[in-house]
């Protein structure tokens, strides 16, 4: 199992984005995670391919690209274009997610499912020798800040034996109300991707938090 850290610059503060990356940039960070909301799937919207673009100028970590948006399939090209190397899509609404799994993989990108709270691991027997990974919500989405829903800790160990069984290399990421206490708890329960938000940003050192949830 691997302990690895994606800041989700959605808790950033957008005035000052350039530094807020070039800090997660000297930090021990493994992914930046971009939450790219449409106002349809989620009831939220945030930001799309020109901030990603630009951010990509001057990252030096690879750009997870979570999509909460509905038809995945028309913007997939354009997010790795973009610099995407992981895009996450929701199975929640990919009608044809066998065949949106293979645009992605066909442009080079990490191709990653997501599964909101209500959305059982079972979808994904079919799937998941397909995946570089799989993202679990431990909210809600569309929003930071969030509280962590508790029976997210079983669905990482369901999810785990699904992926030792089918497909080993898979990476499990939980994304949502993450801080050291929850962020301990996944990491035991088999988790290898851990995003956080608010905990990382509203912290007084967010370079040294990043360690610290790698730690835990
Ligand atoms: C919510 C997003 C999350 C969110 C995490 O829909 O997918 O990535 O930004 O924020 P925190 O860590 O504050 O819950
Ligand atoms: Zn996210």
């Amino acid at each position: 199992m691997s302990k690895l850290i994606a800041p989700s610059i959605l808790a950033a503060d957008f005035n000052r984005l350039g530094e807020e990356i070039e800090m997660i940039n000297q930090s021990d960070a493994d992914y930046i995670h971009f939450d790219v909301m449409d106002g349809v799937f989620v009831p939220n919207i945030s930001f799309g391919i020109p901030v990603i673009e630009h951010v990509n100028k001057i990252a030096n970590k690879p750009l997870d690209v979570h999509l909460m948006i509905i038809e995945a399939d028309k913007y997939i090209e354009s997010f790795v274009k973009a610099g995407a190397s992981i895009i996450t899509v929701h199975v929640e609404v990919c009608m044809h997610l066998h065949r949106t799994i293979q645009l992605i993989k066909s442009t080079g990108a990490k191709a990653c499912v997501c599964l909101n709270p209500h959305t059982p691991v079972s979808v994904l027997e079919e799937i998941i020798s397909d995946l570089d990974m799989v993202l679990l919500m431990s909210v809600n989405p569309g929003f930071g800040g969030q509280a962590f829903i508790e029976n997210t800790y079983s669905k990482v160990k369901k999810l785990k034996e699904l992926i030792d069984q089918k497909n080993p290399d898979c990476l499990i990421e939980v994304d949502g109300g993450v801080n050291y206490d929850t962020g301990k708890k996944l990491f035991e329960a088999g988790a290898d991707v851990l995003v956080a938000g608010s905990f990382v940003f509203k912290s007084k050192n967010p370079s040294e938090t990043i360690s610290k949830l790698k730690l835990v």
